[in-house]
């Protein structure tokens, strides 16, 4: 038995001091870009996000949507494992159907479909269009468009098929296959277009190009795209199947891998890595969970492409009042941060770390990035978000979204929580709801503002420099709960008001 000295502490516990911050260091000039899987030392990581932001390996929260979303925002999801291989090797090809510019359609009807049928189809996805073709799919004969407005259910019966009201093609502005993206976007502006189809000469769909990617790529700038422009998408595997998984993960375009376990100092995650590195050399796959040194360097050495740390913290997790099992989050990553230091100082390779779970807020965020973490994984803050997969649920008039664990009695994640058995003997998540909050393009900005706020009063002008210079400093429970503690806010008056 050996006793750790101290105690662990939650990102929570920390502040940041100011540093000098200088002329240059200002938000246009902050730079979050992080490396994502190993790399010599003194070079670059084969792949980079512009965002260092991953969202987690969970049902209720990656699904081909958030990926592309999340994508074409910098940063990038792993579809979560917890699902046939075959199922999840379609969700990664629908994300890698998508090329940044030209979307693969993916809200498609028949002609014959209701007006009843393409109103739910809209409303369910939030969406104002969807493309009619011939036999309802993506690569159809393109027929037309039928917008939310190009109807009214009170005025037009729902049972009338979508082909009396829809747009025909005959009338719309199309491109043909071989436009470039911005000779697409200028007749987008040009002719005041919302869509603009891609059709191929045999009356085929071939893409779609929106003004609203135009716009979010003028917003974010940086989208995580691999060598063709297609958007980057990770993908979860486990310590069971591997042999069969990797294989159809690989085939469907993955970018990268990472297993998923909750616990991930294990002979198993050791053995599913060194089967990809002989078969796979090529292909980059990420292990964990860890929470100290010797779990970094177990997996670092196994071949791990990035290590994540974490037990126990995350929002929806039991496993500590379960099993005893975890560590807080801010000394979990110090003790990882450490071993990778030294593990590139002694070997030339660095591995990333990505921080997971516990994660609810900007300043935590900030917090592991000084830390030194090199990506986050949220699970909570992105299943919040309109694009998460998870039903939309009302109650009392205030709108949540479901989120649940995958140890939860719910997800049965049995290859994650590896209980020996096919079903879980004990639940080690809950199953519950979390505010909704809008879409992930709407609360980006703001994250991403904070982020770097932080960064600005910090001195840092890159995640390297904010982890080398940072000055931190635990603080007692009197000086957080400080704020707010005296003065009557007129927001949270107005808040209790409302509620
Ligand atoms: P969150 O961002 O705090 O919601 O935490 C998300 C993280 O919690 C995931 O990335 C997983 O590492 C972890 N996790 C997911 N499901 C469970 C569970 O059922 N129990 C414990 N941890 C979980």
């Amino acid at each position: 038995m050996r006793i750790v000295d101290g105690v662990s502490r939650s990102l929570n516990e920390f502040l940041l001091h100011p540093n000098l911050t200088g002329e240059n260091c200002t938000p246009e000039n902050i730079d979050l870009s992080a490396p994502l899987v190993r790399h010599r030392a003194d070079g670059q990581s084969p792949v980079r996000v512009a965002l260092p932001l991953v969202s987690a390996i969970m049902e209720a929260v990656s699904s081909p949507e958030m990926a592309i979303a999340l994508a074409q925002a910098g940063g990038l999801s792993f579809i979560h494992q917890n699902q046939p291989v075959a199922r999840e090797a379609d969700d990664v090809r629908t994300v890698k159907q998508h090329k940044a510019g030209f979307r693969h359609s993916d809200l498609n009807v028949k002609p014959s479909a209701t007006l009843g049928e393409v109103s739910e189809l809209l409303r369910g996805a939030g969406q104002d269009v969807a493309v009619v073709t011939s036999d309802g799919t993506g690569d159809g004969v393109f027929l037309g468009l039928i917008r939310k407005d190009d109807f009214f259910l009170g005025r037009h019966p729902a049972d009338l098929p979508v082909s009396e009201r829809m747009r025909p093609a005959a009338d719309l502005v199309t491109a043909g296959p071989s436009i470039s993206l911005q000779d697409a976007n200028t007749l987008l502006w040009d002719q005041r277009l919302d869509v603009l189809p891609v059709v191929r000469e045999d009356g085929r769909l071939a893409a779609l190009v929106l003004r609203r990617d135009y716009l979010l790529h003028k917003r974010f700038a940086s989208e995580s795209v691999d060598g063709e422009k297609r958007f980057l998408v990770g993908a979860g595997i486990n310590t069971r199947d591997y042999e069969d998984r990797v294989p159809a993960l690989v085939a469907a375009g993955a970018d990268l891998l990472c297993t998923d376990s909750s616990d991930g100092y294990s002979v198993w995650q050791e053995r599913t890595l060194k089967f990809i590195a002989a078969r796979y050399p090529e292909v980059h796959c990420g292990a964990g969970n860890v929470i100290d040194g010797r779990g970094f360097r177990f997996l670092a050495a196994a071949g791990a492409a990035f290590v994540k740390v974490g037990i126990g913290g995350g929002s929806i997790c039991t496993t500590r009042a379960q099993k005893g099992i975890g560590r807080g989050q801010a000394t979990a990553l110090i003790d990882v941060i450490r071993e990778r230091d030294a593990y590139a100082r002694e070997t030339g390779w660095y591995v990333p770390v990505c921080c997971d779970g516990g994660v609810a807020t900007e300043k935590e965020m900030s917090v592991a990035l000084a830390l030194g973490a090199d990506f986050i994984m949220l699970g909570r803050v992105f299943a919040g978000t309109r694009e998460s997969p998870s039903r939309k649920v009302t109650i009392d008039g205030k709108v949540f979204k479901e989120y649940w664990g995958e140890g939860s009695r719910r997800a049965q994640n049995a290859a994650r929580y590896g209980q020996g058995e096919e079903d879980l003997a004990f639940p080690e998540g809950v199953d519950g709801l979390v505010p909704y909050t809008g879409s992930l393009h709407d609360n980006l900005p703001v994250t991403i503002a904070k982020i770097k706020a932080t960064m600005v009063s910090c001195g840092a002008t890159t995640l390297r420099a904010f982890h080398e210079t940072a000055v931190l400093e635990p603080v007692s429970d009197a000086t957080a709960s400080q704020n707010g503690a005296q003065v009557m806010m007129r927001d949270r008056v107005a808040a209790a008001a409302a509620s």
